[in-house]
C-alpha cells in the first residue's frame, strides 16, 4: 500500500492543541507515514497537519481525526507558503520550525546547521568576536546588552577555566520561544553555545532550564548525547562539556547572579554587581551567561557574516524579534519579525485582532515586570530604544492583550503579589516593598483605600525603582503604574476616605 508522508509537531504547545491524541489516533493506520516536527507557532491553527504536495507542502488547520481522508486525497489542503500569519514573518531563527525532525542532525545540517561552528573553528577568538560586533547583536534576555562586549571581556579575562551557560529558565508568563527552540531545534542552541566557548576557552557549559520544561530538558539531553557521539563537541585542544541542569521553580533564579548561585547549589539570591559573571561568574570564573534565543541567533551570523544581521531591523535594534502573542487575541502564536514593526501592526497582522466578542483594553509587553499600553499608544514600534524612551521594556517578546473585561486594580495587584512570592528576600525595596504595595492595592480593591494610597504607591515605587538590588524590584512598579496611569478612574473608585492625620 501507498503511505502519505504526514507532518504533525511534537511541540509542548502542540500538544496542549490536541497533536498528541491525532497522533495516537492515527498511530496504527498503515495508509500514512506520521513525522513528529516541531511547530510553526501559529497555535491558532494547530494542531495543524502538513503533507508534501507537487508544489510544495501543503496545510490542514484545527485538525480532527476524522480528516484523514481527506488529507490522504489532498482535499481542501493551503499551501503553506500562502498562510498569511507564516507569509508576513522573516524567519531566521525559527527557519527549521514545522518542517525539520527537532532530533536529527543530520536534518540540521541539511538545512544549513553547522556552518556557522565550522567557520567559528577556522577563526581567531577575536575575528569571531568581531564578527559578533559588527553583527550588533544584543541579548535577547530582557537587558539587551550588546553580545560582543560580553564576549571580550570574558575572552580577554585571564583564567585556567571558563564557563557558557544558556539562560533556559524563561519565567516570563507568556513567553515560550526558549521552550520552542530546546524542543524543535536543540542543535542551534548547542552551535550557538559551540562558537561561543570557542570564542572566549570555555571548556564547560550548562544549560540552566526550568522545572517545567520536562520535554526541552530531554530533547537537549538527546541532542547534546547525539552531538558528543558526531564528535561535534571537541574543539582542537580540547572537549567541550555540556550538560542540562534542572531548577527548581523560582522566578529570581532567571537573573543572572541568581542562577549562577542556583548552579553552585546554593539558594538562588541576587548578588550586587559588579563583578559581571563575564568576568567572574560560575565558581568565581569568566562565565557567559546569556539567553537561548541569544545563543540560537549566532550559528546565522558566523554563517552569513556579522554585516548580514546588522542589515535586518531598526538603528539601534539588529535582527528580528521573537513575538510570543497571548491573551485575548484571534490568532495566538509566534512571530519573528525584523525589529521596527508597529506594535499595533502586530497585534492586528498577525494577532488577527481581538477574539470573537472581546474588546480591547491594554497591552502588556515584557512579561509581568512591562508596562500596560493603552489603545492610544499602540503605534509604538517594537525596538528597544522607542521602548526605553516611554519607560518601557520589550523583555523577552511576550505579548499580552486584555480586554474590557479585565479589572486593572486586580491585575495590578496580580503583578504585585507576584513579586511579593518570587523576591530572593535579598534587598529590602523589593522584600519588603513588594508586599507594602500589594497591601495597599488590597485595601483599593476592598473599597477600603485612603486617598493617599494612590501617592504612597508612587512612592513606594520611587523607592523600588532606585533602590532595588536586581530588575524584579526595580521594574515591578511599571505594571502597577502604567495601570494607574491609563485607568485610574478604576483606582480612585477603591479609594474611599482620607486617613485622619
Ligand atoms: C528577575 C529577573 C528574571 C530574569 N529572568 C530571565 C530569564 O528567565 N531568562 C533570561 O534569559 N534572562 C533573564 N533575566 C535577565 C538575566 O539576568 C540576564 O540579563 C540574561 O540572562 C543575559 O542574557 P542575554 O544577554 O542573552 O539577554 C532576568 C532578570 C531578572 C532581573
Amino acid at each position: 500500500m501507498k503511505t502519505t508522508r504526514l507532518y504533525l509537531s511534537n511541540d509542548t504547545s502542540s500538544l496542549a492543541a490536541g497533536a498528541g491524541r491525532l497522533a495516537d489516533a492515527w498511530r496504527e493506520r498503515p495508509e500514512i507515514q506520521l513525522i513528529r516536527t516541531s511547530s510553526r507557532g501559529a497555535f491558532f491553527l494547530e494542531p495543524m497537519v502538513e503533507r508534501d504536495m507537487p508544489a510544495g507542502r501543503e496545510a490542514w488547520f484545527n485538525v480532527t481525526s476524522d480528516d484523514l481522508p481527506r488529507i490522504v486525497g489532498g482535499i481542501g489542503g493551503t499551501p503553506v507558503t500562502e498562510i498569511p500569519f507564516l507569509e508576513q514573518q522573516t524567519r531566521v531563527i525559527f527557519a527549521n520550525f514545522g518542517i525539520t525532525e527537532p532530533l536529527a542532525l543530520d536534518e540540521y545540517q541539511m538545512r544549513g546547521g553547522l556552518k556557522g561552528l565550522a567557520e567559528a573553528r577556522r577563526l581567531s577568538p577575536e575575528t569571531i568576536i568581531e564578527e559578533l560586533r559588527l553583527s550588533r547583536l544584543r541579548g535577547r534576555g530582557g537587558a539587551a546588552f550588546p553580545v560582543w562586549k560580553k564576549w571580550q571581556v570574558a575572552q580577554q579575562t585571564g583564567a585556567e577555566q571558563k564557563y557558557v551557560v544558556a539562560n533556559a529558565d524563561e519565567g516570563d508568563a507568556g513567553t515560550y520561544c526558549d521552550r520552542m527552540i530546546m524542543e524543535g531545534d536543540p542543535f542551534r542552541l548547542i552551535e550557538g553555545m559551540l562558537i561561543c566557548a570557542r570564542a572566549i576557552g570555555a571548556t564547560r557549559g550548562y544549560i540552566y532550564c526550568r522545572y517545567e520544561y520536562p520535554a526541552a530538558a530531554r530533547a537537549m539531553k538527546f541532542a547534546i548525547q547525539k552531538a558528543l557521539e558526531a564528535g561535534l563537541l571537541d574543539f582542537d585542544d580540547y572537549p567541550f562539556d555540556l550538560e542540562v541542569v534542572v531548577g527548581a521553580g523560582s522566578y529570581v533564579c532567571g537573573e543572572e547572579t541568581a542562577l549562577l548561585e542556583s548552579l553552585e547549589g546554593r539558594r538562588g539570591v541576587v548578588l550586587a554587581k559588579p563583578p559581571y559573571p563575564a568576568e567572574s561568574g560560575l565558581h568565581g570564573k569568566p562565565t557567559i551567561v546569556s539567553n537561548v534565543l541569544t545563543f540560537a541567533a549566532i550559528p546565522n551570523i558566523l554563517a552569513n557574516g556579522g554585516a548580514w544581521h546588522a542589515s535586518l531591523g531598526t538603528e539601534g535594534s539588529r535582527g528580528t524579534m521573537v513575538l510570543q502573542i497571548g491573551g485575548r487575541v484571534r490568532q495566538p502564536g509566534l512571530v519573528e519579525v525584523p525589529f521596527g514593526l508597529p506594535l499595533r501592526d502586530v497585534l492586528d497582522r498577525f494577532g488577527g485582532g481581538m477574539a470573537p466578542g472581546a474588546r480591547f483594553k491594554a497591552v502588556q509587553v515584557g512579561g509581568p515586570l512591562g508596562s500596560l499600553f493603552p489603545e492610544s499608544q499602540l503605534d509604538i514600534p517594537i525596538c528597544y530604544d522607542a521602548f526605553a524612551e516611554a519607560g518601557a521594556i520589550l523583555g523577552h517578546g511576550g505579548i499580552v492583550v486584555y480586554d474590557r473585561e479585565t479589572n486593572m486594580v486586580e491585575l495590578a495587584r496580580h503583578f504585585m503579589a507576584f513579586t511579593a512570592d518570587e523576591s530572593c528576600g535579598k534587598c529590602t525595596p523589593c522584600r519588603v516593598g513588594s508586599v507594602r504595595g500589594r497591601e495597599i492595592l488590597e485595601r483599593i480593591q476592598s473599597g477600603q483605600g485612603a486617598a493617599e494610597d494612590l501617592m504612597l504607591l508612587s512612592d513606594l515605587g520611587e523607592t523600588m525603582k532606585t533602590a532595588s538590588l536586581c530588575a524584579l524590584g526595580g521594574r515591578a512598579p511599571y505594571p502597577v503604574e502604567t495601570a494607574i496611569k491609563h485607568f485610574g478612574e478604576e483606582f480612585r473608585q477603591g479609594v474611599k476616605f482620607t486617613r485622619p492625620a
